[in-house]
């Protein structure tokens, strides 16, 4: 019987040596340690031995119980870290892979040339002014000395919602209501972006809805002069240091008296090329001193306050800078267009 224990052992201690699997491993436990087990089997039989035998028998059988018990607690533990040691390397992170490029947007070539203007009349102390899109006659026409059956409003195609709304036609209603609601009170110095809408074909330069950011500035002793030295310091931030303005006669209902605003050709600094059209100057802008009827149906004293006003185009702006060809180009949302002024 000592015999077959210490073979027993033997046995048992091999098979757990082999086992390569926590599953194995306990169907060795279950075969060798079971009730049905080998070791219970001897015990069990111990009734035939004789007093002598019985203590020593006992005892070796518990030790053999205890030298199974131990290999396989051992083996047990190696086994459960193997596995996860296993486990670690096949989910392993290879930081040393390139990462994956994250497509970043951008703004919009438009929105960066309205943000730009922004921040330079910021700059000059002036505060950004908002109105409505659709926007009552009263505002876009008859406070700007624009009276119904004027022949001047032909110069702006409208979309009409009813006889007396319609889609704005440019951001001047925005000075008509930011001078009511001063009251009669100066200084007013704002700049107004936003959409505008007119009854245009779209084409290369024409769109139904485009941008103007519009410029007010009223109060005592406004001169020409101070407009023309605002639009001289545009000019340079937007187009270049080296830039001239000039001014040439024109008419706008809301101003007196008027004018166009040139700046000197960045791309040939004047001599004459094909961007400027052999004239060396480039137009982009309308602008004047504000009309006295303009001041009065705002409740301004005009005899007590003067101001100027101007009106761009920020598409006019970017195409000039950035030499796009086509208006239609900032609408189309087309990536290959867009993309081009990624963090330019
Ligand atoms: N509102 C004019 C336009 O859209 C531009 C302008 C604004 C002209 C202010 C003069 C003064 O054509």
């Amino acid at each position: 019987m000592k015999e077959q224990l210490q073979q027993l052992q033997q046995e048992a201690l091999e098979k757990i040596a082999q086992a390569s699997d926590l599953k194995t491993l306990n169907d060795v436990r279950v075969a060798y340690l079971g009730k049905k087990g080998p070791i219970t089997e001897v015990l069990r039989g111990m009734g035939k031995l004789s007093p002598e035998e019985r203590p020593m028998i006992g005892a070796l059988a518990n030790e053999v119980r205890e030298a199974i018990q131990s290999a396989l607690e051992e083996k047990q533990a190696k086994l459960e870290q193997e596995e996860i040691e296993k486990k670690l390397a096949s989910e392993a992170i290879d930081v040393t892979l390139p990462g994956r490029p994250v497509r970043l947007g951008n703004h919009h070539p438009l929105t960066r040339v309205i943000e730009e203007i922004e921040d330079l009349f910021i700059g000059m102390g002036y505060t950004i002014a908002e109105g409505p899109e659709v926007e009552k006659d009263y505002y876009n026409f008859e406070a700007l000395n624009l009276p119904k059956g004027h022949p001047a409003r032909d110069m702006q195609d409208s979309f009409y919602i009813t006889e007396e709304i319609l889609l704005r036609t440019h951001t001047s209603p925005v000075q008509a209501r930011t001078m009511e609601k001063h009251k009669g009170r100066g200084p007013v110095k704002i700049i107004c972006p936003g959409k505008v809408y007119r009854r245009d074909n779209d084409d290369a330069t024409h769109s139904h809805q485009f941008t103007q950011i519009e410029g007010l500035v009223v109060d005592e002793n406004i001169r020409m002069s101070d407009l023309k030295g605002t639009l001289q310091a545009f000019a340079k931030k937007i187009f270049g240091e080296d830039r001239e303005i000039r001014f040439r006669p024109s008419f706008f209902p809301f101003t007196e008296p008027s004018v166009e605003v040139d700046v000197s050709c960045f791309n040939c600094g004047g001599h004459g090329c094909n961007v400027c059209k052999g004239t060396g100057w480039i137009e982009i802008l309308g602008a004047g001193m504000v009309h006295p009827n303009v001041l009065e149906m705002a409740g301004f004293d005009s005899k007590k306050y003067t101001g100027f006003a101007f009106g761009m185009g920020p598409e006019r702006i970017a195409m000039l800078k950035y030499g796009i060809d086509d208006i239609r180009h900032f609408y189309q949302n087309d990536l290959r267009f867009l993309q081009q002024f990624n963090r330019a």
